[in-house]
């Protein structure tokens, strides 16, 4: 069995060629498609290093075409890290490691249909997730994913500077809580309103990413709903614009899903978003997602 790589990118790799992979830009702000791996088998070491240093640098990585079992899917994804189960959504009986982002014909809401980065609240958010297309439409659920560098160095310095010292609170409450939504409109990926949805944690609103040492704004749409010592109301007119800037279309890249595509995001630098523009297909993906680190000014 393959170890868990984990090694991490430091700056200074960031921009060194590739010789074992090969990496193609797919948007001007992120986004690349990596040819030449084939994610069932046992991949190198060198090649999983090369293929993180893609992620650290690109933000979102796509592979065409994969054929994977369950068990290589984890696989994939334990190189990367020790994987990290939902703790709102059940993963798959048989693969508790795995969600499977189903979307039947009649549901009317979807998973992930808002921008969004992955359990956020969390005092550990995920590094990424590997989301593997296994059903989709003949047209639309296209996935789109932002940029969170950009959204940061493209703010002015008296903005940046009034930001810097900001801490976001970050909740499950109003997805995952007991008040969140009408549940009897459930989608087939909903369980019950929990409970155990309704605490906060504080994370720096400008974070360092760990691996690249760049600085990026770290908001999360509704799963923050305020900053540290202010009222949701007081917080709404900034948070609102910094969604706004965050997801502004020069920022972001969208994928077209075709079976056997895989997409690999930096959970700590992008936002994402999936379209449910596709009623009366049903769409099943299968999502692994990796534990990551305490976020830090
Ligand atoms: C998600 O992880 O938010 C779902 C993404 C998707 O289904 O495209």
């Amino acid at each position: 069995m393959a170890a868990i790589t984990g090694a991490r990118v430091r700056p200074q790799q960031v921009g060194e060629p590739y010789r074992l992979i090969e990496v193609t830009p797919y948007s001007a702000s992120l986004g690349a498609v990596i040819s030449g791996v084939d994610l069932s088998q046992e991949l190198d070491e060198e090649v999983i290093a090369e293929i993180r240093r893609a992620l650290v640098e690109h933000l979102v990585v796509f592979f065409r075409g994969q054929e994977m079992s369950p068990e290589q899917h984890l696989a994939f994804g334990r190189r990367f890290g020790t994987l990290s189960q939902h703790d709102q959504v059940k993963g798959m009986a048989e693969y508790p490691d795995i969600i499977e982002v189903r979307q039947e014909p009649t549901d009317k809401r979807n998973f992930g249909g808002a921008w969004h980065g992955d359990v956020t609240y969390l005092p550990e958010p995920p590094l990424g997730s590997i989301l593997y297309a296994k059903e989709v439409p003949p047209i639309g659920g296209d996935t789109l994913w932002s940029n969170l560098y950009v959204a940061y160095e493209s703010l002015s310095d008296g903005m940046r500077a009034m930001l810097d010292p900001l801490v976001m609170m970050h909740t499950p409450a109003k997805i995952y809580g007991l008040a969140s939504r009408d549940w009897s409109k459930d989608s087939s990926m909903d369980s019950a309103p929990s409970k155990n949805a309704h605490y906060e944690t504080a994370h720096p609103l400008v974070r360092t990413h760990p691996e690249s040492g760049r600085k990026l704004v770290y908001v999360s749409g509704a799963f923050t709903p305020r900053f540290e010592n202010m009222t949701e109301e007081e917080s709404k007119p900034l948070i609102d614009f910094l969604m706004d800037h965050v997801t502004h279309e020069p920022f972001t890249c969208r994928w077209r899903w075709e079976v056997g595509d895989v997409a690999f995001w930096d959970n700590r630098a992008t936002l994402h978003y999936a379209l449910n523009d596709y009623s009366g297909h049903r769409r099943i993906m299968h999502r692994v997602t990796i534990n990551g680190e305490r976020p830090v000014a």
